[in-house]
């Protein structure tokens, strides 16, 4: 089984909703399938529009994944434009795609109701998504509930793609959404997101995050009284804890005496203990943008191994491209 992740280039933001919300998940299904990460830069275009920030980027993502512990030997970690074919396929698909399936798509809509005029390249998005998806034959794509659309998306090209050409060119994924992917809280209670500023950085200087720790907003209740366990510092603070911990030390909370500040205290050791080994990790990669880009270039090359072959087979079935090449038994995808 055949596992693809891709995710969003968006630098050295990652906050603990990245991961505790996505990467964790990511990482721990590359430990047990086949699996290919890559960082969706030809996305980025309908949002970066800056060279130079698109690097940043994209590497900032590269090697917070691999402080997060992904291994390269046995994980494909790739840029999405190191495999140009995807773009290729994204073409084909789109002429199976009707307008309606797109109009449809959240990310243009909520564009639209915006009052702002969407590009063609957001409009189209999930046709890139889906070539994404597709042309490395991918099983099953853990994604987040906001990509859903996205997943069925595919799946409805590739079986309108299928049907025109050819049964098997593409298999038709399936999404896969854990449902016990926790909700992350920010420090304002609402969902953690870098766009309400209430993140918890996972790599920012130890200050940085002592203060997001510290500034999580709690009520008045008074030290003795019972606490609510449903706010966000609790919330939060079971994130790294046992089921075990976290019914004891709730208990303690709703009994009453438990303070706030204590609560914080032991939630920032709790994070320390989990992200300052990352963020050291990470520190050392990034003094080597050589071997990053070695890991990279790698990732890309393999990633271009089992895209080439899926490709070509849905060039020679839709009679693209010279005969010759489509002779012969058709390429087999690896
Ligand atoms: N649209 C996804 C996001 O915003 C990123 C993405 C691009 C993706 N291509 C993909 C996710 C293919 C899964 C599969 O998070």
């Amino acid at each position: 089984m055949r596992v693809l992740s891709g995710i969003q280039p968006s630098g050295d933001s990652l906050h603990l909703g990245n991961y505790f919300g996505a990467i964790r998940q990511q990482i721990d299904l590359a430990k047990k399938h086949e699996a290919l990460l890559f960082i969706a830069d030809y996305h980025s275009m309908n949002s970066v529009r800056d060279a130079a920030q698109r690097r940043e980027f994209t590497q900032g993502v590269a090697l917070g994944y691999l402080a997060c512990g992904l291994d390269p030997e046995r994980t494909l970690l790739f840029r999405q434009s190191d495999v140009p074919q995807v773009t290729e396929l994204a073409w084909m698909l789109s002429t199976v795609t009707p307008m309606g399936l797109l109009e449809r798509g959240h990310a243009y809509k909520d564009k639209l109701a915006s009052g702002q005029s969407a590009d063609h390249g957001l409009f189209a998005y999930p046709v890139l998504q889906a070539a994404d998806i597709l042309i490395y034959h991918s099983d099953l794509v853990p994604v987040g509930q906001d990509q859903k659309q996205h997943i069925e998306m595919a799946r409805d090209i590739a079986i309108r793609f299928n049907n025109t050409y050819g049964e098997d060119l593409l298999v038709v994924p399936e999404p896969y959404i854990p449902d016990e992917v926790a909700v992350v809280p920010g420090t304002d209670g609402r969902k953690m997101s870098k766009s309400y500023g209430n993140t918890i950085p996972m790599f920012a200087p130890p200050k940085q995050v002592k203060k997001a720790v510290m500034g999580i907003v709690t009520d008045s209740t008074p030290v003795e009284d019972p606490k609510d366990t449903s706010a966000a510092v609790f919330q939060l603070w079971s994130l790294f804890a046992t089921p075990e911990e976290k019914e004891s030390f709730f208990a303690k909370a709703k009994a009453g005496g438990m303070g706030y500040g204590d609560v914080k205290k032991d939630l920032l050791e709790r994070v320390k203990a989990v992200f300052d080994p990352m963020r050291e990790r990470r520190e050392v990669l990034a003094a080597k943008p050589d071997e990053l880009e070695d890991i990279l270039a790698e990732g890309g090359r393999r990633a271009r191994a089992i895209a080439e072959p899926v490709l070509d087979a849905c060039r020679a079935a839709a009679g693209l491209g010279s005969p010759r090449q489509a002779r012969g038994s058709r390429p087999q995808p690896a």
